[in-house]
């Protein structure tokens, strides 16, 4: 998906709705939780992700890390993401794990929003008030 002149930036409620669409597709036999993420890239596309499970569980790969995953696969090491959908189709409040916070933090844009379902609707809270203590090697 990129933008156009008849179809500008993807709102974030539009970036909701890609990422349940991306949750349809969801590899979940063991939890039976769904989950989706749409990640809005600085240069206006879409990309998209679910969780991929696998028998022995530990291996399990969330939505938001395999978005992360396929946004770099797709544009390269250089992504910047300027906000983040996540959702359910299980209508249970998911932020996105610590792992997934720490794999976010690489990429994404200061201040980006981050929108997740909780018990009581969707929030929109900035990145760094998600995750203020992000590990990295840089000293930043
Ligand atoms: N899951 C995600 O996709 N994202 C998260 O941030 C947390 C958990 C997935 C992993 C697993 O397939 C299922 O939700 C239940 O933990």
């Amino acid at each position: 998906m990129s933008p156009t002149d008849e179809n500008p930036l993807p709102s974030l409620h539009r970036l909701l709705d890609l990422a349940r669409q991306a949750a349809q597709n969801a590899y979940a036999p063991y939890s039976g939780f769904r989950v989706g993420a749409a990640l809005l890239l600085h240069s206006g596309q879409v990309v998209t992700g679910t969780n991929v499970e696998n028998a022995s569980y530990g291996l399990t790969i969330c939505a938001e890390r395999a978005a992360v995953a396929r946004a770099i696969s797709q544009f390269g090491p250089l992504i910047r993401i300027q906000a983040v959908a996540i959702t359910n189709l299980n209508n249970a409040p998911s932020p996105p794990c610590g792992a997934c916070r720490q794999v976010l933090s690489e990429f994404i844009a200061p201040d980006a929003p981050v929108l997740f379902p909780t018990a009581d609707g969707v929030l929109t809270v900035p990145f760094p008030e998600l995750f203020p203590f992000t590990f990295n090697l840089q000293q930043k």
